[in-house]
């Protein structure tokens, strides 16, 4: 196992351990790529939601939010192109049984050719030092022009097969740069086939093709079917965004790699209405901002890259992904996509009602195109678990887990710990907790020795630990220990609040 399987190994059972995440329904073996936020994991989410929220919606005043039903009328997924192209293109492994999807089998092979010229790249860099061009390097030097050229001969092959539909072609290119499972080494594939992504079920007590609906796959339909309802009930102006979090369901065949792909899982989308023509300015615009707003967490910028789709999807006219290191890689963690006036105009054919805005200021009426962000948030838990968990080597020779989650989203922000459980310090310790709750969620503890405590708060990512002591029943004073650094301070009990307010606020988060 390497050292990166090895830490998202830590990761899940950590996540276990402290209450973050549980297989689900565990008693009966839990149910493949399922999974339950616990005690701890429902606050992350809901703080990651809360900056999200914060950040799209009360930041910009022309943004507003909603929360539409997961259940929709059918014909939405027939208008969106979802009954017709929300398709995976499989392939399965004889010998394993493993199914993959062939556009992720290819982009896997190009990866590693891509990580070989980074290799020879960085042998170049230690071999020339100060003097080192790495853009002339990487135009001249023979190897890396080879494989430079072989990933973009594959890259145009696949987008033809996957645009064109040309699953026997997309079948030889397997076949031809020789790919094998990763499971069984073999190279003895099916053929590739279509695959609807969407789950379907029955409305009512009526079975049969009339009765079926559909789990939304994605939130932004729910959007898009009340545009006019938002626009007039909150006289919106163009341009204008509309967000939303909630859950999506897909029924994704390699559902894997613990919460990063999973069959049920949560989308923060945003849907930013403007006039045709302006959709790149704000394409740009958020490809920027969301960027941003993921380096703000201050998790290191190198840890986050932008990826163009080589594959358009049905709707959009360009679109992007930002990527982040994950324990197992370069993967998507959000999608910006320009999606036209797609949805809008397929929307308007099939119901029959106009989707338009009229602009008073020129009196006309458009369909306005999309710009749209959608993260998942399972994908972003998953981001701040695995960059937060850190396995400490201390001074004193000790060992310490700690989750350095950023304060403002931190499952607790304080935890009050009376030295001894007699002498008046456990009330005194509570009357802290009163004085803190109505602000910051804050964890009680009595059990066991004051340095385990404190190893309990750094496992669970709790910015403070404060120790009420005999002599705080005396001076008022308590002891501040901070989770990063670890430093203690004596401070007066009627400073805590602005002390723990100054590290966890969100604002820092929000305006840099
Ligand atoms: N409305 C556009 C849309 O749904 P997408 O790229 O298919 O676009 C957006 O999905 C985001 O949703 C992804 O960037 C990812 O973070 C998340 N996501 C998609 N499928 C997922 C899955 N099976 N499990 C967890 N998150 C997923």
């Amino acid at each position: 196992m390497s050292v990166q399987e090895d830490k998202l190994k830590d990761i899940i059972g950590h996540a276990k351990e402290y209450g973050f995440v549980f297989p689900s329904s565990e008693i009966y073996d839990g149910l493949s790529a399922t999974y339950d936020y616990g005690q701890l994991g429902a606050e992350l989410k809901n703080n990651i939601k809360n900056y999200w929220w914060k950040a799209m919606v009360h930041m910009h005043e022309n943004i507003v939010g909603i929360d539409a039903a997961i259940f929709m009328h059918p014909t939405t997924w027939k208008a969106s192109g979802h009954v017709d192209a929300f398709n995976d293109p499989l392939i399965d492994n004889k010998d394993s049984k493993k199914r993959y999807r062939a556009d992720v089998l290819l982009e896997e092979h190009m990866e590693k050719i891509r990580a070989k010229n980074e290799k020879e790249i960085e042998k170049g860099r230690a071999k020339f030092g100060d003097s080192f061009d790495e853009a002339t390097f990487r135009n001249t030097n023979p190897n890396v022009v080879r494989r430079s050229a072989e990933i973009k001969g594959i890259e145009d092959k696949m987008r033809d097969c996957l645009e064109n539909s040309k699953l026997d072609e997309l079948k030889c290119l397997i076949d031809d740069l020789g790919i094998v499972c990763p499971i069984s080494g073999s190279k003895n594939w099916t053929e590739v086939r279509q695959f609807n992504l969407m789950f379907a079920t029955e409305l009512g007590s009526v079975s049969g093709e009339s009765a079926k609906i559909y789990l939304r796959p994605e939130t932004a339909q729910g959007i898009f079917v009340n545009f006019l309802n938002v626009q007039k009930s909150g006289r919106m102006k163009i341009p204008f965004g509309i967000a939303q979090i909630g859950k999506a369901f897909r029924n994704e065949i390699v559902a894997r790699q613990f919460i990063f792909r999973m069959r049920e899982f949560e989308q923060m989308e945003m849907q930013f209405f403007v006039k045709p023509g302006e959709e790149m300015k704000w394409y740009e615009y958020w490809k920027n901002f969301r960027m941003k707003w993921h380096m703000a967490l201050g998790f290191g910028d190198k840890n986050y890259r932008f990826h163009d789709h080589i594959k358009l999807a049905h709707y959009a006219n360009a679109a992007c992904d930002i990527e982040h290191e994950f324990p197992f890689g370069f993967k998507e963690l959000e999608g910006i996509h320009s999606r036209t006036d797609f949805d809008l105009k397929q929307h308007e054919e099939f119901s029959g009602k106009k989707l338009r805005f009229f602009d008073p200021e020129t009196n006309e009426s458009y369909i306005p195109f999309v710009v749209e962000t959608s993260i998942g948030l399972d994908r972003m838990f998953l981001a701040i678990l695995s960059q937060s968990y850190k396995n400490e080597k201390l001074e004193d020779g000790t060992e310490r887990v700690v989750l350095s989650i950023p304060p403002a989203l931190a499952p607790y922000k304080v935890a009050v710990l009376p030295l001894v459980k007699k002498d008046g310090l456990p009330e005194k310790a509570r009357e802290i907790i009163d004085m803190l709750k109505l602000d910051f969620n804050t964890q009680y503890d009595e059990k066991d020795s004051i340095g385990k405590r404190y190893r309990r708060q750094d496992a669970i990512g709790t910015p403070f630990s404060v120790t009420v002591d005999h002599d705080t029943l005396i001076d008022h004073k308590v002891t501040i220990r901070d989770r990063d650094t670890m430093l203690q301070d004596r401070v007066l009990i009627a400073d805590l609040h602005r002390i723990i307010d100054e590290k966890v606020n969100m604002r820092k988060l929000l305006v840099g």
